[in-house]
């Protein structure tokens, strides 16, 4: 018999019933291509401006061989009552969800930027008074709120993974069946550099807590609740290489003197996913190179 150990068996999602949020770019595309490759069913969450057929058809190529395939659905979730139809419509063709990435997420930068490292005070409060008020709410609504609803909304679902009868007394939950995987951000786990990042740090470390209060909440069940934060990445939000790019003096000093990558993430997720991570929960775990160990006061 194959051991346990073999990092195939180990780190296998081969079959498993995946969603994933803000699935047709940036992270969400590298996780779903993680998952995918690796032979699970994964139903990409998008807004329907998204190119999220062109996304489904390139992740079906990619599936081919490990015999993994992509849905798309569109959801606008920071809409309850789209996050109440997405999770009728998949229960209507599934009896469990695996995991759920919650991954979508918006940045509101201040229309007025500045040095806040040294921005005379009038300058500051300048910059910092711009922040739009509706943009914090949508910032919340997409980086936090849509987190719970979506835990919420696919509770059942995320239970009868972690319940699944897998013979021999074991159930899905001893594979690592039934987990939320949030998105979160290394920006929740730092408080100055020379940019504002005030309502999208505070919307991440909203989420971090919210992490472990929902673990709490389900840990009857046995329904993990993890975050992932995740330092530079390139995506749409975070355009690394990039001319003008915010965030581009800062790149090099990363202690892994480079921007994160699919491997990263995808890497991250299958652990958490898995067998490997089934005795992880409510945590939240931080890839982001060692950014935060010197993030700091940076200029
Ligand atoms: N890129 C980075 O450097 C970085 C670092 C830390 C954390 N993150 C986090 O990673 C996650 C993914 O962001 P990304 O960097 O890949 O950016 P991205 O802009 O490339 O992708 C975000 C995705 O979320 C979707 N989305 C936005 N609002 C939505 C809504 N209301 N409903 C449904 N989908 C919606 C977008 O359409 C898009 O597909 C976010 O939560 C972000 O905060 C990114």
């Amino acid at each position: 018999m194959m051991s346990s150990l073999y990092s195939q068996n180990l780190f296998s999602v081969n079959g498993f019933v995946a969603v994933v949020t803000g699935g047709s770019s940036g992270l969400g595309f590298m996780i779903a291509k993680g998952l995918v490759l690796n032979g699970a069913k994964v139903y990409i969450v998008d807004l329907p401006s998204a190119a999220i057929e062109e996304r489904v058809a390139a992740l079906n190529e990619l599936g081919r061989e490990s015999g993994g395939s992509t849905q798309g659905l569109p959801c606008d979730v920071s809409n309850k009552s789209e996050i109440a139809s997405l999770a009728a419509s998949i229960s209507s063709q599934e009896t469990r969800v695996d995991v759920l990435v919650s991954n979508a997420g918006i940045r509101r930068d201040p229309p007025i930027p500045c040095d806040v490292l040294k921005a005379p005070l009038s300058e500051l409060q300048a910059s910092m008074w711009s922040s739009q008020d509706s943009h914090w709410a949508s910032t919340f609504a997409i980086n936090t709120t849509a987190h719970y609803f979506l835990s919420v909304a696919f509770l059942p679902l995320l239970e009868a993974a972690s319940r699944l009868d897998l013979g021999n007394g074991r159930q899905g939950r001893s594979e690592g069946r039934g987990v939320v995987i949030m998105t979160s951000s290394c920006a929740s786990m730092h408080n100055v550099t020379n940019v504002d990042l005030t309502s999208y740090a505070t919307s991440k470390a909203a989420t971090d807590h919210l992490v472990k209060l929902l673990a709490a909440k389900f840990s009857r069940f046995y329904v993990r609740v993890v975050g992932i934060n995740p330092g530079f990445v390139p995506s749409n939000m975070n355009p690394v290489g990039q001319e003008g790019n915010m965030f581009s003096s800062l790149f090099d000093r990363v202690p892994a003197k480079r921007a994160g990558n699919e491997e990263d993430i995808a890497g991250t997720v299958l652990y958490l996913a898995s067998r490997a991570g089934a005795y992880v929960d409510g945590i939240n775990l931080c890839v982001d190179g060692g950014r935060i160990l010197l993030a700091n006061g940076q200029e």
